[in-house]
Order: C-alpha cells, then structure tokens, then sequence
C-alpha cells in the first residue's frame, strides 16, 4: 500500500497529472477555469497541489481541475455547496450573491496597482471580508493576485467614447455591468470559458481582462488592439465550504492552511510579473496593444469614476476612503 501511494504521488508530481488517491486520504478537489503553467492563478494552484501531495501524502491529496474542465465559475460555488468541490478561486467579481461588500474591487479606478489591492487586503478591513459569506456556507481562506484590468474590441479605443454602442463581455457583476453602462456600452454577462467564441463570431465586440488572461485565453487574436487603460483588477478569493473546512482534522486543517499561506506569500509577489510576460507575449505574438495619453486616460476616469456613487452604501465610504489613502 505504502510503495503503491508513494509512486502514484511522484507519478503526479512528475507529469503534472492528477495524483491519485489513496484510501484514507482526505480528497480535495480544487476546480478553476484559467490555464494551469502561464497564469497567476493557473501557477499557484499547481504549486499548491504538488506541496500538498508531497508534504501531506498519507493524509491528504490535491487534484486540481484547470481550464474550466470541472466546472465554470458560474457553477462551482453551488458545487461546493453540494460537497462536489472542496476549493475554488473565483474572481472577487463573482461571489455577488454571498456578499456585495467584494464590490469594492471592482469600482473603476479605485486601486492604483495591485500592491496597493494588497495593502487592502491584509488591512484588518480585508482580512474580516474572508468571513463576510460564512452565513451562506462559504469561507474566503487567502486571496489571491491577478492583475490590472486591460480594454479589448474590434476597434481601436482611445477615448471613452469610442467604446459606445458596443456590446462588451462582462463577469456576473453588477458595478462591471455599471461601469460600461456609464460608457453608454452595452454589457453582457458570460462565463469565461465562453468568451473566446463570442468575440470570435461577433456575439460581442469587446471585453476587459488582465493581460494574463487575454494572452491565456488568445482573445488579443479575435481583438482589433488592446488599450493599456489598468482602470480595475482581477483578484481571487481562495474559497472552501464552512462545514467541510469545520470537519477537517485539525492537524490536516493546519498543515493545509500553513502550505496555503506559504504558497499565497510566494505566489501573490509574482503575479505583477507574470501578466507582463504575459503582455510581452502578446505583443510578441503580433498583437496590437495601444498606450493612452494623459488626457485621454483622464477622459476614462471622467466617466467611469461616477459609478462609485451608485454602490456606495453597499461597500462603505469608510472602505473607500482607506483604498484612497492607500493609493496617496
Ligand atoms: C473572468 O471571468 O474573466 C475571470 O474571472 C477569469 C479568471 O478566473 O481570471
């Protein structure tokens, strides 16, 4: 049993294909939708399952289902719910029917860069929203760095304007669907996995994602350009279910959160990184990525910025102001 185990685990170290499980092991399925070796989060949760496997072999074991392969994010939080899946790591944008406090992180313009996302989020205000959805079942246990926010279509876009009238791809998010609303755009809500498709048959014009997932996902290649405007950012939030995580052991729960906190520190450092490889790939590969002035990237920020209003009282002024003052 025991050589059995051992080389069923190397054998998925070593081709980065599931590792088997072994009776008695405690199994966690963890479900994302990007690719697994090129990707932010893609990276870390491969990362996280090889230290799972090797350190706690024997008591627990990782499989991790990239690229939509399990489940799409519209579907893996109900998953969870059900005991199908054990970890996940939704974009921030999508847990909009646990909580409407994550919608901070989608206001345009709110964070200038993602240290300061981070100092955010490991303020105490930060750190308080990973149990902001326990009533529901859910526990945020880290989060998890992508990036800034980039803006495709079939069109060059230079001024905000030059973005009316055309139908862009939005996550299941209310103050993203506001902000192109503001844009007189029209939004479209869709799952990741769809997007590629829909761009490419003219089912929508345009989208906005980090560079990371507009190169992981070829949407530059279906794309006339993409305008570096940063105006928002996609993070994660690394998310289990309350009652599973409460019926873990309590050595298994600990060793798992210690490798978790470990691989978030190593991880969330690097994710700046990667998208500009990322970009850098992009550009590599032929695609057209356009710059904007002062003025005109003042001129996005003019209009989009007023949609903050309109979710005020879900996300706190108080939150804003200290997003604010992180950013002075
Ligand atoms: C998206 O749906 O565009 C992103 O949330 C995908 C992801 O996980 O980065």
């Amino acid at each position: 049993f025991k050589l059995a185990a051992v080389s069923a685990v190397a054998l998925g170290v070593a081709t980065g294909a599931q590792a088997a499980c072994d009776d008695g092991e405690v199994v966690i399925k963890f479900s994302h939708v990007t690719n697994t070796d090129k990707h932010p989060k893609g990276i870390a949760a491969s990362l996280l399952q090889e230290r799972v496997n090797e350190e706690m072999n024997g008591k627990a074991c990782m499989e991790v289902y990239g690229n939509s392969s399990l489940y799409n994010d519209d579907q893996v939080l109900e998953a969870m719910l059900n005991g199908d899946v054990q970890l996940a790591a939704p974009s921030l944008s999508k847990f909009e029917t646990f909580t409407k406090k994550y919608r901070i992180f989608d206001l345009p313009f709110m964070f200038k860069n993602i240290d300061a996302v981070d100092e955010f989020q490991t303020s105490e205000v930060g750190q308080a929203m990973k149990e902001s959805m326990t009533r529901r079942g859910l526990l945020g246990l880290e989060f998890w760095h992508n990036g800034m926010k980039q803006i495709s279509a079939s069109k060059p876009l230079l001024e905000p304007s030059d973005a009316a009238g055309l139908k862009f791809r939005v996550q299941t998010s209310e103050v993203l669907k506001a902000q192109f609303a503001a844009l007189d755009a029209n939004p479209q809500a869709m799952a990741f996995s769809e997007v590629y498709g829909a761009l490419q048959t003219g089912v929508v014009d345009g989208q906005e994602n980090t560079w990371s997932n507009i190169y992981g996902q070829k949407f530059f290649e279906v794309q006339d350009g993409t305008t570096e405007t940063n105006h928002g950012i996609i993070d994660y939030m690394v998310v289990t279910s309350v009652d599973w995580w409460d019926g873990l052991d309590a050595d298994v729960r600990d060793q798992l959160s210690t490798i978790l906190r470990e691989v978030t520190e190593t991880r969330n450092s690097e994710s700046f990184k990667v998208n500009e490889e990322a970009k850098q790939a992009i550009i590599d590969a032929g695609g057209e990525v356009r710059q904007l002035t002062a003025e005109q990237r003042q001129a996005w920020v003019d209009v989009m910025k007023p949609v903050w209003g309109q979710f005020e009282g879900d996300v706190g002024a108080e939150n804003i102001a200290a997003a604010q003052e992180i950013n002075a």
